[in-house]
């Protein structure tokens, strides 16, 4: 069975180096010893220099990522972080087009420079995606579609062995943990998301690429979204910055 993979988002958290240094410290000695995750923690690119010997040392399940990536290598692109900067800091992983980034006016185009650029330079691209709001006749379900095939434009089958998707409807995030997707509809959409993938690339390059769920995960909802949703991960925003309730989600999925 495929390790699961639990993302952490801190997004512009916590505030000072030193309480970031704490919940980092916590939570990696903590995740070693989920054996069936693969734990990855994006602090704010600022931070990473401080967890990259540590992360080193904390063995195969555990990575770091950052949150954003820039598309060319070097040069006049003014506060931009390139692949081989994250790469040298540790990291391993980026997201791309996390919605809050989308709702600043960073298009699909833009997100498929940064996925492809990501992938090709050896980071694992976490591509973000999802429908707004959902209505009653589904077009949701060609919105999303119509989402991954631009956020992926310009990929070859090859490069989804370096993709992610992250499934995050925008009306379930950063929501009370009640407000989650239900189990049920995350399963159907990452069937959905599979059925586009193996579409447009192919059944092989679709089954590599893993189907994460996001939007007010907790230790209390994981279980079952991961479960019963079948997602081989998830990405998680505010529970990944209280150590002792990641700790719990962790151990949760751990024992799936
Ligand atoms: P949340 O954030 O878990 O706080 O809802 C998820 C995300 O935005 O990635």
């Amino acid at each position: 069975m495929k390790k699961k993979i639990i993302v952490g988002n801190w997004k512009m958290n916590p505030e000072t180096s030193a309480r970031a240094r704490e919940i980092f410290s916590t939570i990696s000695r903590r995740a070693k010893k989920f054996k069936q995750l693969e734990v990855v923690i994006c602090p704010p690119a600022v931070y990473l220099g401080l967890f990259k010997k540590s992360s080193a040392k904390t063995g195969k399940n555990f990575s770091l990522g950052v949150q954003d990536i820039f598309w060319e290598r070097s040069g006049p692109y003014t506060g931009e972080i390139s692949p081989a900067m994250a790469l040298s800091l540790g990291a391993s992983f980026t997201i791309v087009g996390h919605s809050e980034r989308r709702a600043r006016g960073e298009t699909d185009l833009v997100v498929s420079k940064k996925a492809l650029a990501a992938a090709r330079a050896g980071l694992r691209a976490i591509v973000c995606v999802g429908e707004r709001e959902r209505d009653a006749g589904g077009a949701y379900f060609e919105f999303l579609k119509n989402q991954i095939k631009s956020s992926l434009a310009g990929a070859r089958p090859r490069d989804l062995r370096r993709v992610l998707i992250a499934y995050e409807p925008l009306w379930a995030i950063g929501k009370s943990f009640k407000e989650a997707m239900k189990p049920a509809d995350v399963y159907e959409m990452s069937l959905f998301i599979k059925k586009v993938l193996t579409d447009l690339f192919g059944k092989d390059a679709a089954l590599a690429a893993p189907i994460l769920y996001g939007g007010s995960v907790n230790f209390e909802n994981a279980g079952l979204i991961v479960k019963e949703g079948e997602v081989e991960g998830l990405l998680v925003g505010r529970e990944s910055l209280d150590p002792e309730n990641f700790t719990k989600l962790l151990r949760t999925i751990n024992g799936l």
